[in-house]
């Protein structure tokens, strides 16, 4: 392969997955790449490997740079599996390599992979002198499992943190400043919303903690996508800022329909809320995937969702796509529930409750209408979300 050089001696070979498209559920458009980083010095350290199916390329990739027998490091940041299940077949070959990992990411490789490898655990603010390079790890325990951790590579100062700061993009470009900068945030933004929603409370003390560490990175290499070199601050303060959950005035209505009649509402409760001056997005369940949903919500101010009655419960898209967003528990929206029935209804009840349950601020009352909207029940949507668009 093409050398890839981060910094003087310090190179990237991992690999890009071109053809991913569902990431354990999360929709991958535009594929992803696993990333590693190979650092020579008088010491070799190989930061974090490859999904399996990829490991053959990574050697091949570290072969054209060193020796594999020379390895004397393989630093697992994170034990999830898109990142270690290429270790086992790295070590293989690395014959002489210590593992280098928390001590939840040492009990996790060990559940993974069995005790089979040699072991040396690090915590916050312990080094690894390589030579003329020093390693710092810094633990970000639930960032997002509880192995994760950082690995900051001084003089350079290279921060390579794993899955933080990643994108899901595939691409022949290894740089910031060499991609199309709306698409790298748009994903950087996905990425956010669909993994780390949960977790900004935590992002912003981590972030505040390394800052206090004298941790200053002119380059962010994360491990997938992109590396941030042209102005790492810029994904920073967006994590920042995302981690604050910020919004804009916008209401996103998520729905499903059978006969039409919840789609026809949908679109009336979106003409009440453009009359309002509000930033309206449609989004039909089994036409866009909940990936791309829960990315526009990340910074919407409302959520408007409608099922129809089906067996006197909501329509299983919506089952799924609620458990979904239950778990992100995405801050600081309202949110509220339409849908039509047949003869029993429940939809609009089941929704409600689901949302209760997830501590989700609820604007009573919805609205649920039998068979066919009439002219004042779309009057009634077109009112609700006026309504909803006005307070927000
Ligand atoms: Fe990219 Fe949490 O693994």
């Amino acid at each position: 392969m093409n050398k890839v050089t981060v910094a003087e001696d310090i190179f990237w070979v991992g690999v890009v997955d071109w053809n991913i498209r569902d990431f354990h559920g999360y929709i991958t458009s535009r594929g992803t790449t696993y990333n590693a980083y190979l650092i020579l010095d008088q010491k070799t350290a190989l930061v974090d490997t490859v999904k399996h199916n990829f490991a053959k390329e990574l050697l091949r990739n570290v072969e054209d740079l060193a020796d594999l027998d020379k390895i004397d490091y393989i630093i697992v940041n994170h034990v999830e599996m898109d990142h270690s299940s290429g270790l086992p077949r790295v070590m293989e070959k690395a014959k002489n390599a210590t593992i280098i990992a928390s001590e939840k990411g040492k009990e996790a490789i060990i559940c993974h992979y069995g005790n089979n490898f040699n072991i040396q655990t690090v915590k916050t603010g312990d080094t690894l002198k390589l030579g003329d390079r020093t390693l710092t790890f810094v633990e970000a325990p639930m960032l997002h499992w509880p192995d994760s951790m950082m690995t900051y590579v001084t003089p350079e100062k290279i921060l390579m943190p794993n899955d933080a700061f990643g994108q899901h993009l595939a691409s022949s470009q290894r740089f910031d400043d060499e991609v199309d900068e709306h698409v790298l945030m748009e994903e950087a933004k996905k990425y956010y919303a669909n993994i780390l929603t949960p977790l900004g409370p935590l992002i912003t003390r981590k972030i505040q903690e390394v800052v206090a560490m004298g941790v200053a990175p002119t380059i962010i290499a994360p491990s997938h996508g992109i590396v941030w070199r042209s102005n790492p601050s810029r994904i920073v303060n967006a994590y920042l800022q995302w981690s604050e959950g910020k919004s804009r005035r916008k209401v996103v209505i998520v729905y499903d329909t059978m006969w039409g009649s919840t789609d026809k509402m949908a679109h009336a409760i979106a003409e009440g809320a453009t009359s309002q001056g509000a930033e309206v997005k449609i989004l039909k369940l089994r036409a866009t995937d909940l990936t791309e949903i829960v990315t526009q919500i990340h910074d919407s101010k409302a959520v408007i969702v409608g099922s129809p009655t089906l067996n006197n419960q909501m329509f299983p898209t919506l089952g799924s796509f609620l458990t979904y967003i239950a778990g992100l528990r995405p801050k600081g929206k309202v949110w509220s529930f339409f849908g039509s029935y047949g003869w029993g209804g429940g939809a609009v009840r089941g929704m409600t409750e689901m949302a209760r349950k997830a501590g989700f601020e609820i604007h009573q009352p919805g609205i649920e209408v039998k068979y066919i909207p009439s002219s004042d029940d779309l009057q009634k949507c077109f009112e609700l979300g006026k309504q909803i668009a006005s307070e927000i």
